[in-house]
């Protein structure tokens, strides 16, 4: 039906009309890149116009789609896209926070609440799940990520096309909306960590580490993709056909429609790749389908038809693809989708979506530290609140939140103050977050007012103290604003940034304990704050719940259960540093002062706090793995049992990880690899079996050759409650 619909419309479309289709504009009251569409009421009359992003509500979307539908000569309906990454209205904790709740439903959850907003406010497309792979802290999109494992990354993926797309990807329904799978491709491997910037890296690599979560987006039956900005291998991703055509619609069978980044195209002139019509034609016949804002297309695509330079099928070919997802959102049926202003108003920001944004946000937070029973804190007594984060609404919804409402999220100190009433609670400032006037004035000019203190830094520093000295506890919020990590927020020093350290040494001074309430969009290099702090509590930018969820928290009313799925290095020039790496021949086992191994003369091999780790109120011990054979065959799959006991005084949430190394490889391995976990709650004192199981794919990789096999020959598995804190167990692969 779809394709007798979609050729029907074909015929009567001229080739300006199938150009028209690819163009991808933004109408910006939100400017996502460098540049805003022009003339973009002109170019829908004229058919001009495929798709439109960054605006939204029933209103704004109804005047342009009527536009489309009752002025363009063949009435064709406009898709709405959006960012819509970790929330629509309703924020939850930014991507790597979601992720490190290691709770799957909980994520698919975020994502259906996001989709039932973004469709009632007009929309039909959103720019996620963005699912790089990521493994250097100082690029400012980790934050927007699921971290560095391509295990979970998949995993996450997945959950998150569900959570937008429905049930069996109905897009007819109209609480539905297309999910975009980003950034294809590699994009979290730029060199340096330095944003937009080259990728260079092997086929197995590829393959084995960065493609994974992509491709289970795709199987899961994502309907769009985004090409990425960055050059692969010398080919940027735009203009990449083996990564386009080859890889993605040939090998993976992917049936959706590409759309570029925004300007990628244009862009590819600086990266060298030619003239403005040849890079359009370049991206045409690599395998992209709409030029998000370029206007590439438009200039170009009919020129290069007559040359000679791009096929007219091509055009043919990407026209039919967003035609084909228009009509799978059934906008050929109701380019309204039922959307209306009343429709909106009940759905956005309802109770339970609240409620789930509350429940979701405590999930994501990570406790890092916990000595002298510093936390959970009483709610009586007297607390210092101490940080320039500690009463900021508008950083805690993070970065890429255009439709959240900053004003409607809760502050730490409205958190803590709503959970506790007889808690006496002291503000001070204590510092700002940055005092580098720059950056001030580049994080206020892309993300509002950031309360800048005039007072100097040794004032700031000088209240706070008498603020601590007077009070039971300190409880310091510190990190980041929200606009330091996300696009374009590479940070090259990872630490806190400013006067935030000098803060936390003169609270330190006090003697009083000292909680950290970290809010941040990527690991931070905190080797001081560990050694010093008596807990500390990784916050993320948790969404428009924050201040009541880390309340939840810090009083102990939610016992912490979420782990980091990106290594915190001790110092940033550990960078890239991960836990799936491979073996040197010089491995440093840390017990000698070997000269010849592969060290750093200044700081260890470990990281601060490893992939997979995060503490709870209670403790949870977990017996030995034992497996269902020691030795299988090709085709079996292997079971794998271990107890886990609460042996703490709390009830609470265990994620127990289970890894695999194979010992001996066509190609080296990497030492570790995440192949499954189960988040499970444990009452005080219970003791659970749990049970994995290793299918034949798991022990598969892509070799030389690029095909996915698994080698006979000696694996270890490994169970824990972090990627470092593992018991052992081997077992053998046999042939047949
Ligand atoms: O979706 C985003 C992308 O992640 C970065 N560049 C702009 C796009 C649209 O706003």
């Amino acid at each position: 039906k779809m394709k007798q619909y979609v050729d029907a419309l074909m015929a009567k479309m001229t080739q300006e009309e199938k150009i028209g289709q690819l163009n991808l504009v933004s109408v910006g009251f939100d400017v996502t890149g460098p540049v805003v569409s022009q003339g973009v009421d002109a170019n829908i009359r004229k058919g001009n116009v495929g798709g439109v992003f960054n605006t939204y509500t029933p209103v704004a979307v109804h005047k342009l789609q009527e536009m489309a539908i009752k002025e363009s000569r063949l009435h064709i309906p406009l898709m709405f896209g959006y960012d819509v990454i970790h929330g629509h209205r309703t924020i939850f904790p930014i991507a790597l926070g979601l992720a490190a709740s290691w709770d799957l439903k909980a994520i698919e959850q975020s994502a259906r609440v996001a989709a039932e907003e973004s469709a009632a406010d007009g929309l039909h497309w959103v720019f996620s799940p963005m699912v790089d792979i990521a493994r250097d802290a100082r690029w400012g999109r980790i934050s927007e990520g699921a971290g560095e494992d391509p295990y979970l990354g998949s995993r996450v993926a997945e959950a998150m096309v569900r959570g937008y797309q429905g049930p069996g990807n109905d897009l007819t329904k109209p609480n539905t909306v297309m999910a975009c799978l980003k950034h294809f491709a590699l994009y979290g491997a730029a060199e340096a960590g330095r944003d937009y910037n080259t990728t260079d890296m092997s086929r197995q690599r590829m393959y084995n580490e960065y493609l994974p979560p992509y491709r289970a987006a795709i199987e899961a039956g994502v309907g769009s993709v985004m090409s990425s900005f960055n050059d692969i291998n010398g080919t940027p991703a735009t203009a990449n056909k083996w990564l386009m055509t080859d890889l993605l619609r040939k090998q993976w069978n992917f049936q959706g429609f590409v759309c570029t980044d925004y300007t990628a195209i244009p862009e590819m002139m600086e990266h060298g790749m030619g003239t403005a019509e040849q890079v359009s034609a370049l991206a045409l016949n690599a395998g992209i389908d709409q030029d998000m804002v370029g206007e590439e297309f438009l200039k170009y695509a009919a020129q290069n038809i007559k040359s000679g330079a791009v096929p007219a099928a091509q055009v043919d070919a990407a026209c039919r693809r967003i035609l084909e997802a228009k009509y799978k959102l059934g906008l050929f049926q109701d380019p309204y989708r039922n959307v209306s202003p009343e429709r909106a108003s009940s759905t956005l920001m309802k109770p339970e979506f609240i409620a789930a944004a509350r429940d979701i946000s405590r999930r994501s937070l990570v406790l890092l530290k916990n000595e002298r029973s510093a936390l959970p804190l009483k709610k009586t007594g007297s607390i210092a609140l101490i940080g320039p984060l500690a009463n900021r609404q508008r950083d805690v919804i993070g970065s890429w939140s255009g439709a959240g409402d900053w004003k409607q999220a809760v502050s730490v100190e409205q958190g803590l103050r709503a959970a506790a009433p007889s808690l006496k609670i002291t503000y001070a400032k204590g510092s700002n977050i940055t005092d580098d006037q720059q950056l001030i004035d580049r994080l206020q000019a892309y993300g509002g007012e950031l309360d800048i203190d005039k007072r100097s830094p040794e004032e700031l520093i000088k209240e706070a103290v008498q603020v601590a000295e007077k009070a039971d506890v300190v409880v310091a919020v510190v990190g980041e604003s929200q606009g330091m990590s996300g696009e374009a927020a590479s940070r090259a020093d990872i630490g806190l940034p400013g006067q935030q350290l000098a803060l936390l040494k003169a609270l330190k001074a006090t003697g009083k304990p000292l909680v950290l309430v970290l809010m941040n969009g990527r690991p931070l290099a905190i080797g001081w704050e560990n050694q010093n702090a008596d807990a500390i509590l990784e916050t993320w930018f948790a969404g428009t719940q924050a201040g009541n969820a880390i309340a939840d928290v810090l009083f102990g009313d939610y016992n912490p259960s979420g782990k980091i799925t990106a290594t915190f290095p001790q110092v940033v020039g550990q960078i890239p540093l991960y836990y799936n790496h491979k073996s040197t021949g010089r491995p440093y086992t840390g017990t000698k002062l070997d000269k010849y191994k592969s060290r750093y003369l200044d700081v260890s091999n470990e990281p601060l706090y490893p992939f997979g780790f995060g503490l709870s109120y209670t403790t949870f011990t977990y017996g030995k793995p034992t497996l269902s054979k020691a030795t299988i065959g090709p085709a079996e799959t292997l079971t794998v049992s271990v107890p886990v006991q609460n042996t703490g005084t709390m009830d609470g949430e265990e994620v127990a990880q289970l890894y695999i190394r194979d010992m001996v490889g066509s190609t080296s391995r990497p030492v570790q690899e995440l192949k499954g976990f189960q988040k499970v709650m444990l009452k005080k004192g219970e003791n659970k079996t749990l049970t994995f199981r290793l299918a034949p794919d798991d022990l598969k990789f892509y070799n030389n050759d690029l095909k996915f096999v698994a080698e006979p020959g000696d694996f270890q598995v490994m169970v824990g409650g972090n990627s470092r804190d593992v018991q052992l167990v081997p077992f053998k692969l046999t042939a047949k």
